[in-house]
C-alpha cells in the first residue's frame, strides 16, 4: 500500500502551512492546487517543502499544480480556496465571492476525487461547507467544516494563558456557527479534569469566552492583511489525521445536523466523532436553557447566510 494522498485546494496562506504540517506529520503525499495564475507560486511552495525534508527525514512528495487531474485518488481534500477577511470585514462579507469559488471547486472534486473525505475551511464556513455538500452531492459523512476545532483550540489557549497551566490539560467545547455568536461551553471546560469554573473567577471566564468569540477578528486586525493561518491549518490537519488513522477523536466540527440539537439540514459546529468512516457520530450534550437560547441565535444566523446561497 502506497502513501496516503492529501489534496489542498487553495495554496495561499493556510494552504502553504497545511502542506508543511501535513509533511511534518507524515500524513502522506501532498498536492497543492491553485488557479493557473498561482500555479508557479504553489509549485514554488511545494519545491521549498521538498527541499526542507532532508533536514528532518520526511519522505513524502509535495507537488504544486493548477490541473485537477493531479488530485485523482486523494484520500483527503482540504479546501481553503477563496479570499480571507480584511480588517473591518465579517466572515459573511466573503459569501458572494467564495460561494462562486466553492461551486467550481465542488464540481471538480466530485469529478476527480469522488471518494475523498472533504474538509472545508473557506469562510463563511457554515454556508460554504453547505454549498460544497449541495453542489457535490457527497454523502454527509464525508463533508465537514473546520471551525470548532479552531475555536475550541483558541478557548483552550486562552484558559491555559490565564492559569499558566499546560494547554495539554485544558479541554473544552465550542458549539454553533463560526461567527461572533458561537457558543463556548464554559460550564463544561476543564483544566486537569477540574472544572474551569472552580479555578477561574466568573468575570475572567466571561472575558475569556468573549475573547474566544472574537478571536478570529483579533488576529485579522493585528495582521492587517489577511486572517489567521497557522492555527487553522493545524486544526484542519487534526481532523484529517483522525480520519486517516481512524482515531475516532471527538472534534467540534461543522457537520450536517439532521435532528441533532433540534437542528435540521444545516452544517453547525457540534462534537463529531471522526474515524475511517468520516463523521461517524455527532455527540449530543445536554444544554442549559441559556445555552439552548444562545445556540438558537447562532443557528438562526447560519440559516440566514445559507438562505442567501440560494442552494
Ligand atoms: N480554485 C483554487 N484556488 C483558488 C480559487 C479557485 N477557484 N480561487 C482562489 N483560490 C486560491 C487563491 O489563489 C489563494 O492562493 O485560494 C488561496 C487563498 O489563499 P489566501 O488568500 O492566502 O487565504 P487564506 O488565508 O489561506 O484563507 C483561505 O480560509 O479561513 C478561511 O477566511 C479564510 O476564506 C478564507 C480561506
Amino acid at each position: 500500500m502506497g502513501r496516503k494522498k492529501i489534496a489542498l485546494i487553495g495554496g495561499g496562506q493556510i494552504g502553504g502551512i497545511l502542506a508543511l504540517i501535513a509533511t511534518q506529520k507524515e500524513l502522506g503525499d501532498v498536492v497543492i492546487l491553485d488557479i493557473p495564475d498561482f500555479e508557479n507560486p504553489v509549485k514554488g511552495k511545494a519545491l521549498d517543502i521538498m527541499e526542507l525534508r532532508p533536514h528532518d527525514g520526511y519522505d513524502a512528495e509535495i507537488t504544486g499544480t493548477s490541473d485537477y487531474a493531479d488530485i485523482a485518488g486523494a484520500d483527503v481534500v482540504i479546501i481553503t480556496a477563496g479570499v480571507p477577511r480584511k480588517p473591518g470585514m465579517s466572515r459573511d462579507d466573503l459569501l458572494e465571492i467564495n460561494l462562486n469559488i466553492i461551486k467550481n471547486v465542488a464540481e471538480n472534486v466530485k469529478k476527480f476525487a469522488p471518494e475523498a473525505f472533504v474538509i472545508v475551511v473557506s469562510n463563511p464556513l457554515d454556508a460554504i461547507v453547505y454549498a460544497f455538500y449541495k453542489t457535490s452531492g457527497f454523502p454527509k459523512n464525508r463533508v465537514i467544516g473546520m471551525a470548532g476545532a479552531l475555536d475550541s483550540g483558541r478557548f483552550r489557549a486562552f484558559l491555559a494563558m490565564e492559569t499558566g497551566y499546560s494547554v495539554q490539560d485544558v479541554q473544552c467545547l465550542v458549539l454553533g456557527g463560526h461567527g461572533d455568536e458561537m457558543v463556548p461551553l464554559t460550564r463544561l471546560a476543564t483544566i486537569g479534569g477540574i472544572p474551569a469554573t472552580e479555578l477561574i473567577s466568573a468575570d475572567r471566564l466571561k472575558a475569556i469566552e468573549d475573547r474566544t468569540r472574537m478571536a478570529g477578528g483579533e488576529i485579522v486586525k493585528l495582521l492587517g492583511n489577511g486572517s489567521a493561518f497557522f492555527s487553522p491549518a493545524q486544526s484542519a490537519l487534526e481532523m484529517a489525521e483522525s480520519y486517516l488513522k481512524d482515531k475516532k477523536r471527538i472534534i467540534p466540527s461543522a457537520a450536517l445536523c439532521e435532528g441533532e440539537y433540534g437542528i435540521d439540514g444545516l452544517f453547525i459546529g457540534v462534537p463529531a466523532v471522526i474515524g475511517a468512516n468520516g463523521i461517524e457520530k455527532i455527540l449530543e450534550v445536554k444544554l442549559s436553557d441559556e445555552e439552548k437560547a444562545a445556540l438558537k441565535v447562532t443557528v438562526e444566523h447560519v440559516a440566514g447566510v445559507v438562505e442567501e446561497t440560494g442552494l
